[in-house]
């Protein structure tokens, strides 16, 4: 056989088997059988010592033209058969993103209604530059009385029906605190004005009915600074009531009432149109400019310093907002009420996209 037709036999065999690989591992098997360093073109390749001079040339070429055939041909069919895989894997891999989201654990679980007006307070007070101050709920009478302006044998202790620790040997008790003021004292011993911070807790009181329960959420709010007046302190509060309501105007009602830690101190009711019950007065909250007793007891000049604080109970809020008429459904831990008022783990509420 002549050295040209046993290059175009050998350039057909390895066409067919080319044509005939039908995956990559296949494609690389030829490869390495034609084109390797012992392949069979190399084979070929080898032969052109034994040819006599004027046969070289032709030779050479001719093998060199097979080997550049057979490299396209394999190149163009391992493009195929990635192509191919490709789409194989698309097909089997495929994701309609047009289904429904399927429920996992963050979609099933609840955040408790409380927990939710909680972040939704935090959110729109940081907006109106606060920061979240917090204390421990076991205090001393000292913080949660004394330095708040109520001696003892004050009247309004009277009022706060507070769960005690068994007395210590020198005297002093321990209670769970019955409001989050004693969060004031603490930053304010803690800082240096300007202060401006909330306080949202847990708080207890020995009292149990349909709308008090023996622990219930506060939320406190302190501004201690050299101007600020009561004028800040009913803008703070609007601005609070609109965005929490989220509703264009509120009527606010601002009542002369006590509290011995503020002065003057003021009962803040709303127009309970911004919860739809159009001709009611609702009580949310109290308030009052810190009294200067309380800034002298945190040590602070108190002809320096003025501010505002105000308290207000984040339960009756939610009942407000969400329509709960029962305060103890709050604690009774029932999965079908929590499905029924909770709100989904991944809805955070925000100031732009809604609270
Ligand atoms: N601590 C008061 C209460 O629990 C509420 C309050 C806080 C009033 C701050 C005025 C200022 O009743």
């Amino acid at each position: 056989m002549s050295g040209t037709s046993e290059l175009e036999t050998l350039k057909a065999e390895l066409l067919a088997e080319i044509a005939g690989a039908d995956d990559l591992a296949a494609i690389e098997a030829v490869r390495v059988s034609a084109l390797g360093k012992k392949g069979r073109i190399a084979q070929q390749m080898a032969k052109l010592g034994t040819l006599p001079p004027e046969e070289r040339k032709s030779f050479g070429a001719a093998t060199n033209a097979v080997k550049d055939a057979v490299s396209q041909s394999l190149e163009a069919r391992r493009a195929d058969l990635e192509a191919a895989a490709l789409e194989a894997r698309l097909q089997s891999e495929r994701a309609d993103v047009t289904l429904p989201v399927r429920p996992g654990p963050e979609a099933l679980g609840r955040i408790h209604p409380v927990s939710q007006v909680f972040d939704e307070c935090v959110e729109i007070f940081a907006d109106l530059g606060f920061d979240v101050a917090e204390g421990p709920d076991i205090e001393t009478d000292e913080m949660n009385f004394g330095k708040l302006n109520i001696p003892p044998e004050h009247p309004a202790r009277q009022e706060h029906d507070t769960f005690y620790f068994p007395q210590k040997a020198d005297g002093s008790r321990l209670l769970l605190r019955t409001h989050t003021s004693p969060v004031q004292i603490r930053t304010m011993e803690a800082r240096k004005p300007p202060i401006r911070i909330i306080a949202p807790g847990r708080v207890y009181r020995c009292d149990s009915d349909q709308t008090h329960t023996p622990m219930f959420h506060q939320i406190e709010g302190l501004v201690i600074d050299e101007t600020t007046h009561m004028g800040h302190l009913k803008w703070v509060l609007e601005e609070f009531c609109k965005a929490f309501f989220e509703v264009s105007d509120v009527k606010m009602r601002f009542r002369a009432s006590h509290f011995p830690f503020t002065e003057p101190s003021m009962e803040v009711d709303i127009g309970a149109e911004a919860i739809g019950k159009p001709g009611q007065w609702l009580e949310i909250l109290g308030c009052g400019m810190v009294h200067p007793n309380v800034l002298r007891n945190c040590g602070l000049d108190s002809e320096r310093y003025q501010g505002f604080a105000f308290g207000m109970g984040l339960d009756r809020l939610t009942m407000l907002k969400y329509g709960v008429p029962d305060l103890r459904a709050f604690f009774a831990a029932d999965l079908r009420w929590l499905r029924h008022y909770g709100f989904s783990v991944l809805d955070v509420p925000t100031l732009a996209g809604g609270l």
